[in-house]
């Protein structure tokens, strides 16, 4: 008689059986095939990123990463008055996005410039109308920031906003209380829509830092860091406009017009620092021109 091995009877284990759970994601033909190539070039590199389980021109399966957003996690150190663990989060990502943009130079894809001009333009139609919105001046920001973007986006638009970032843990409470080092070796990097796009180097930064949870200081030391001056570089002045204005713009968009979706979204948010930061900067803006 045939011996009675645990083995042999494998198909009574349910547990074998090769459940994934997966990320649906639909786009524009351009938008899809160019992330889904992207996300396998980063594998190649080393990167954390979700395995590509399937793809055609349309959409992209991934695998589905459980946890939280980094932004999430910067939050909840927020609220629970834990600056330097937000300052260790925020200098992993700021020099993940350094070798991005040194690693980046061998994609040979083809990218245009980020079409500023169209995203500006939807900033001025929704808040025209608004206290210190002047339209001549608009106009005139609006050839500006053409202008710098056609002359000087050299780097692979990532995205970089910590929401675009998984921690794989499940509950920002359970993190753990020491230190970040173990939270940094789960975090993956999720969202590479924009990759069909080049910026200025900045840009990327400016979206990992210019957040409430970020305090001012650490924001210009990390800046600094990474040589990159925003005191006097007009160029870098204009692309931190433009991503200020399109952080604020989707924000009072929701509130707006989805107050539903809004709740969901950035309901525990402090909306106002980007409402501030984006009128600060147009201010600035309107002396330059
Ligand atoms: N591989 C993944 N695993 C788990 N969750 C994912 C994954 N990809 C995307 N998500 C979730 O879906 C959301 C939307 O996906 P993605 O960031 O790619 O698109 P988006 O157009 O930028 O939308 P959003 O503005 O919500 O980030 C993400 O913020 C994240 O919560
Ligand atoms: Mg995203």
């Amino acid at each position: 008689m045939e011996q009675t091995k645990k083995e042999n009877f494998k198909g009574l284990i349910k547990e074998n059986k090769n459940i994934r759970q997966v990320i649906w994601k639909e786009g524009s033909k351009v938008e899809t095939i160019n992330e889904a190539r992207f996300l396998k070039f980063l594998k190649f590199k080393n990167y954390q990123v979700p395995d590509v389980l399937e793809t055609d021109n349309r959409k992209i399966i991934m695998d589905f990463i459980p946890g939280i957003s980094v932004f999430k996690a910067m939050q909840y150190f927020y609220e629970n008055k834990s600056p330097e663990r937000i300052e260790s989060l925020v200098r992993y990502l700021c020099d993940g996005i350094s070798n991005f943009q040194s690693d980046m130079r061998d994609w040979k894809e083809k990218t245009n410039p980020y079409p500023v001009s169209e995203k500006l333009k939807e900033v001025f139609q929704l808040l025209s109308g608004q206290c210190n919105i002047d339209d001549k001046k608009n106009k005139k920001l609006i050839t500006l920031a053409s202008e710098v973007f056609d002359q000087n986006a050299f780097y692979i638009f990532r995205d970089a906003t910590p929401k675009n970032y998984i921690i794989k843990w499940i509950n920002e409470k359970d993190l753990p209380d020491t230190s970040n080092s173990e939270i940094i070796e789960k975090i993956v990097w999720i969202d590479f829509s924009t990759v069909r796009y080049k910026t200025l180097a900045i840009d990327d930064f400016a979206s990992i830092l210019f957040h409430y949870m970020v305090p001012q200081k650490l924001r210009e030391d990390l800046l600094n860091l990474h040589n990159i001056d925003i005191k006097r570089d007009l160029n870098n002045q204009v692309a931190v406009f433009v991503r200020l204005a399109r952080f604020w713009v989707r924000r009072y968009y929701y509130s707006r017009y989805y107050p539903e979706h809004f709740r969901r979204r950035y309901e525990k948010e402090d909306i106002y620092f980007y409402q501030k930061q984006f009128e600060d900067y147009l201010q600035k803006m309107y002396q330059i021109l």
